[in-house]
Formats: structure tokens, sequence, C-alpha cells
């Protein structure tokens, strides 16, 4: 056992799990290229996979790998060809931190992607925009992150390190692949309705371990330390996956706008003759709900798809 006692990304669970998904996958899907994360709503990629060859894991079946427990979140691992060529796996539905796993665990299906063959992960996830320069269902490329967990020692590469995934001391300076990104902005211009209003952006994430929606002190605390959208996942899996030298491409949607203005202050003039009801009113202004994320997520899901399709063929057809 390399790992601490019980620490679910010890090298001995990754092979087990491993061993699990190679013995009962077609030799067509044994080695995985490319492994596609879908965030909240955006399980419809796993649609964008032909029926043959395909083979499909709930993630219950498979040893150690973390469940989910939130409503709106499948759980299941797609394995399929895309283009008819390029074999990927597509986790559909991701475990998240708040759901009480422990960081270890969150990041656990990285490392089994790993021994697979997968040297190109691909993120989605759901956020909430900082940058007022964002709109509810726009896209940001993710080129950077703040991780204040890691920082503070909540991290998923704490304790001794496993030698066969990655060094002690990993850079995450070039976290983001540059070429990765310019096929982004390539794919976009492909497949985009030149009509629609949905935009793409660069920016930061950063990542809070929820499940609450932030404050708006914590947006603008998060804003003015240079984030543009804030989060409850990816971070973990990115650390993990730059460790073991997977090249990574992250993506938000953005479901809705932090709140940056302060909160109306009780003794303000302008409240005072208001009866209770249009109070609630105006605090519901820009309070970020589960159902509107989900609701974003839909409207928005198949031009994410699109777009991360055409990024990992051209990216694949030009290797
Ligand atoms: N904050 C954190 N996580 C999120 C948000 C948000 O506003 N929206 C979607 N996921």
């Amino acid at each position: 056992m390399t790992g601490i006692p019980g620490d679910l990304s010890s090298l001995e669970q990754v092979r087990e799990a491993f061993l699990f998904l190679s013995e009962r996958l077609p030799a067509s899907l044994q080695k995985p290229r490319v492994a596609i994360v879908c965030g909240s709503g955006l399980g419809g990629l796993a649609t964008t996979i032909r029926n043959m060859p395909r083979a499909e894991f709930d993630y219950s079946s498979i040893p150690h790998f973390p469940c989910l427990t939130v409503a709106g979140h499948a759980g299941k691992l797609v394995f399929g060809l895309l283009d008819e060529q390029l074999p990927i796996v597509l986790m559909v539905g991701r475990a998240h931190y708040y759901e009480g796993h422990s960081i270890n665990q969150v990041t656990f299906p990285i490392r089994v992607f790993k021994h697979l063959g997968v040297d190109t992960l691909v993120l989605t996830n759901a956020a909430g925009g900082l940058n007022p320069e964002y709109a509810v269902g726009d896209i940001v490329l993710l080129n950077d992150h703040i991780f204040l967990a890691g920082l503070a020692g909540t991290h998923p590469l704490r304790g001794p390190n496993t030698e066969e995934f990655g060094p002690r001391f990993p850079p995450l300076s070039d976290a983001y692949d540059l070429e990765l990104r310019r096929q982004v902005h390539r794919a976009w211009r492909e497949v985009m309705d030149a009509k629609s209003e949905r935009k793409l952006h660069e920016g930061v994430y950063a990542f809070v371990g929820g499940p609450t929606y932030e404050t708006r002190a914590e947006c603008r605390m998060l804003h003015q330390l240079g984030a543009d959208v804030v989060g409850m996942s990816t971070v973990p899996e990115i650390v993990v996956a730059r460790h073991c030298g997977i090249r990574v491409l992250a993506l938000s949607l953005v479901t809705n706008n932090a709140v940056l203005s302060p909160v109306p202050r009780g003794d303000d003039s302008r409240i005072q003759e208001k009866p209770a009801k249009e109070l609630d009113a105006i605090l519901r202004e820009g309070k970020a709900n589960h159902e509107e994320v989900l609701e974003a997520g839909r409207l928005a899901a198949i031009d994410m798809q699109r777009l991360v399709v055409q990024t990992v063929s051209n990216t694949f057809n030009h290797d």
C-alpha cells in the first residue's frame, strides 16, 4: 500500500477499479485517449456517442468509485468512440466534495482514467458568473484557478506522494493546456451560429466547497482576488490530472450571475415604508438557486456539447 491507510487514492484501489473496467470493456474501448467530465445538466454529451461499440457502468458497480447524492446528477461511466474511431470515456455526473466525499474520493476517477491510458481530460461544469461582463448562458474557457481550500491545506495531493502517479511538487503555472485552448477558440468559430447571443470568454475559476451559494461579500472577495467564475467542482480533478501528466481543458457554463452589490441596509430610507413582501422581492434579485442552474444548463447544453465534440475531433484529427 503506497497511500495512507484508508486513502481511496492509493495505487491498489486505482488498480482494482482499472481491472474491473478493463475485464469488461470490448477491445476497441480498452484504451480511451480522452475523458470528458459532464457537469450539472451537461450529461447530454453521452448522446453524441454511437451505440456500438459502447459500454456503461454505474459508479456504484465500480470498486471504490464515489457515488452521487444530488438530484439532477446521474452517475455512470460511458465508453464509446467519437467520430467512429477515437476511444473516449464520459463521466456522466461527478461526485462533489460537498456531498461528504473526501477530496481524494472526488479525484479517484482521474487516476483510474490515467491507468486506462487517458492523456486528455475535458471538464465541464456549471458556475456562477463573477465577472460583470458575463451573461447567463455564456461559456468560459478556464485558463487558471484559485483554490483557496488547497492553499489552506485541503488538497488532493496532501500526504505521502505516490511516485507512480507524479512528482511531489508539481507546478501548476501552466495547468490549462494552451494548445487545447487555442483549439476551443477555433471550434467555437466553426460551430457557433453567428446570430447566437452566447459568448465565449477565457477566465479564472474559484473553487468553493459549497453546498451554500456564496454571500455577496464572498462574491466580491473572490472577484477582487481575480476570479471570473465560481463553482464547487473541477479544481481538485485538475490538480490530480496535472500531477499525473494528463493535459487539461475545462469549460464553465455561466448558470447564474453572482450578486456583487452589498445587501441593502436595514436603515436605508428608501425601504422604510415598504411592506415586508416587497423587501423579499428586492432580496430575491440575483439569488442563486439550483433549479435556475439546471435550467440554464438545459438551454446551453447543446452548444456546450457541440463545442466539446468539435474541439476534441479537431485536436485528434490534427494529432
Ligand atoms: N456558486 C457556486 N457554484 C455554482 C454557482 C454559484 O453561483 N452556480 C453554479 N454552481
